[in-house]
């Protein structure tokens, strides 16, 4: 049968499953989760289906009218995909829905944390599904291609509370039975034992199902939101998100009303794997963006920018994973254009292409990864992420913004998406409308070289902004020994210094680094952006001052854009490097989420 996406099992012909009764019980002592799910699918269906599955034990599939086995067997893992859950439905009685329940200790969705984890004196946990770990919570049609409703009954420790990507109902006493068969009461209704209730009525791709259990508080900070963290970080969170409304309304005027009710945020733990998750309704959120000067508003206007394009628009497999991620960079930009001005766009321009020119470079050997749409059979999503649908994204979208004007583009814009909201499409289906609706575009932009093309097409175009041009001739000046003046950094924050180190040239000698660590307390900063940018360059000039430092940031911070370049810096630089990486790994595995752990080891495989 024709498979529907690369990152699944599940079949083009075969129905698509369209809601999820779910009851899910976690177990912090055993770090485990155990649970069933009542599938429901888009038509009855009879004979073989294909369910996503990984790292999950499957106790029972029953005919949930009938209470007769369904017949099932699960594949060897496959290391990408993971599991095949095959299922023989009746012949005489086609189902449309399924009743399974199942449980897991090592799901790569779901991260456990310790008190001491957890810099908490309670444990926490939390999943990040995307891109294809939902399968490793529950079995599932794990394709975006699909798009799923949900209740959900999450049974927890009474000190702890619950959150969801959804509408939370209820916040009260185990009822007996309601577990299920693979849940007894005896464990369901024990002492101690909370259940938190949840319903997600609009549709959404299961990558986007997300919840997290842990001592949470939360502030209101606007007429739709709210910020949940822990008590030692909530109020400052506030602060830093205090205009997030006005990034709604400026969302809503460019792109058409916010869909999702609400738009809460979640700041999670230090090991967060990601800066920001665009969870629906709750957005979830690193630690790390939270800096005091209002910089955690990007990463903010990026997560809100999926609301309208991923969340209501989404790829329909990772094959497209630029109509979501380009879509929303270039939305991200517009939105901080209008709440912080054209300079502060112009400056994260800057910095994505920078980034775009670097990650081109990086694949040098593999340019297969530079295209905006590239060939993803057998490849895992979490190995190739890049800036490249990110960057080249935007690139794309902003040529055909200066082609057309930009009052035509945000015409075409708000049109595309209330054409395909709560829709999954495909590259080839953005390309059409396109063509549709601007007749004569495919005359004046190279639309395939810009698809299928690898590299940068010569129509993209570098961002003209004073700040950023002024940075970029400081960053030359440096390897003449001149460094950047107090006056002239007076005003740089995080953004500044980044784009600032990274256009050191990589020659700089290591006296160099030291000289302007001593001056300007890089090393030290507050903001991970900067500390992390600092090190990566002194390590990899070899200034082993820093192993120490690099050591203390390895076994703090959990965000894989950290570890990324620490480790790979470690392990390139020097054999004391590569061991001393080794060590830190060895000693802060735990602290990291499953995903973030995979993305570590295969640095250390390919460098140590
Ligand atoms: N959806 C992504 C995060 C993601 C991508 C998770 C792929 C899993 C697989 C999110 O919207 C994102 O892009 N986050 C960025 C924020 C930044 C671009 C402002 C991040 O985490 O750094
Ligand atoms: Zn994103």
């Amino acid at each position: 049968m024709a498979p529907l996406d690369p990152h699944s099992y599940a079949d083009g012909e075969s129905p698509l499953t369209t809601h999820v009764a779910l009851t899910l019980y976690l177990d912090f002592a055993t770090c485990s989760l155990h649970g069933s799910a009542l599938l429901t699918l888009s038509a009855p269906h009879s004979g073989p289906l294909s369910l996503d599955t990984r790292s999950l034990t499957i106790h029972s599939a029953i005919d949930p009218t009938s209470l007769s086995p369904i017949p099932f067997s699960l594949s060897p893992p496959d290391p990408v995909l993971g599991s095949r859950l095959s299922l023989s439905l009746p012949s005489e009685t086609p189902l449309s829905s399924i009743l399974l329940s199942f449980s897991t200790s090592s799901s790569s969705a779901l991260h456990f944390l310790s008190p001491s984890q957890a810099a908490s004196p309670f444990p926490y946990a939390y999943t990040q599904c995307q891109s294809i770990h939902a399968r490793s919570l529950f079995p599932c049609h794990d394709t975006p291609a699909a798009r799923i409703r949900f209740s959900a009954l999450l049974n927890i420790p009474s000190s702890l509370s619950a959150v969801m990507a959804a509408r939370h109902h209820a916040r009260r006493d185990p009822i007996p039975s309601e577990g299920g068969l693979s849940l007894p009461d005896s464990l369901w209704c024990a002492p101690g034992r909370i259940v938190e209730q949840f319903f997600m009525e609009q549709p959404i791709p299961p990558y986007l199902f997300a919840f997290a259990v842990g001592h949470i508080v939360f502030r209101d900070i606007g007429p739709r939101t709210r910020v949940y963290a822990g008590p030692d970080v909530v109020d400052e969170a506030a602060r830093e998100f205090a205009r997030t409304e006005e990034m709604i309304r400026a969302g809503e005027k460019l792109f058409g009303p916010y869909d999702w009710e609400r738009f809460d945020l979640l700041v999670l733990p230090m090991s967060f794997p990601y800066g920001g998750m665009e969870n629906p309704r709750m957005v979830f959120l690193t630690p790390t963006v939270i800096k005091g000067d209002a910089a955690g508003a990007q990463v903010v206007a990026h997560e809100l920018a999926h609301s309208w394009t991923g969340n209501l628009i989404t790829n329909k497999t990772n094959e497209d994973f630029w109509l979501n991620e380009g879509f929303t960079t270039y939305a991200e930009r517009r939105i901080v254009e209008v709440v912080q001005g054209e300079e502060r766009a112009a400056l994260n321009m800057g910095i994505g292409w920078r980034g775009l020119n670097r990650t081109v470079e990086r694949f040098r050997d593999n340019m297969e990864f530079t295209k905006l749409k590239p060939c993803m059979q057998g490849v895992d999503p979490d190995n190739v992420y890049s800036e490249i649908p990110y960057e080249k994204g935007f690139q794309f979208l902003w040529r055909i913004e200066r082609q057309v004007g930009r009052p035509v583009f945000d015409e075409f814009t708000k049109k595309y998406i209330s054409t395909f909201k709560f829709q999954s499409i495909d590259t080839e289906t953005f390309i059409d409308f396109l063509k549709a609706n601007v007749p004569g575009i495919e005359n004046q932009i190279d639309l395939r070289l810009w698809v299928e093309g690898t590299g940068i097409p010569p129509d993209a175009m570098e961002p003209v902004s004073a700040v950023y041009n002024k940075i970029k001739t400081l960053a030359s000046e440096f390897k003449n020994g001149q460094m950047p003046g107090e006056d002239e950094v007076a005003q740089w924050n995080g953004q500044e210094w980044e784009l600032y180190l990274e256009n050191l040239s990589a020659n700089v000698d290591p006296s160099q680094a030291l000289a302007l660590d001593a001056r300007y307390r890089l090393s030290e900063s507050r903001d991970w952006e900067v500390k992390v940018a600092f090190l990566e360059l002194a390590i990899s000039t070899g200034c082993k001052e820093y192993y120490a430092e690099a050591e203390r940031s390895l076994k703090q911070v959990g965000r894989m854009k950290y570890l990324r370049p620490l480790y790979t810096a470690l392990a390139k630089c020097s054999e004391e490097g590569k061991m001393l990486a080794r060590r830190i790994y060895a000693e802060s595995r735990n602290c990291y989420h499953p995903i973030a752990q995979g993305v570590v080891e295969s640095i250390l495989s390919k460098h140590a």
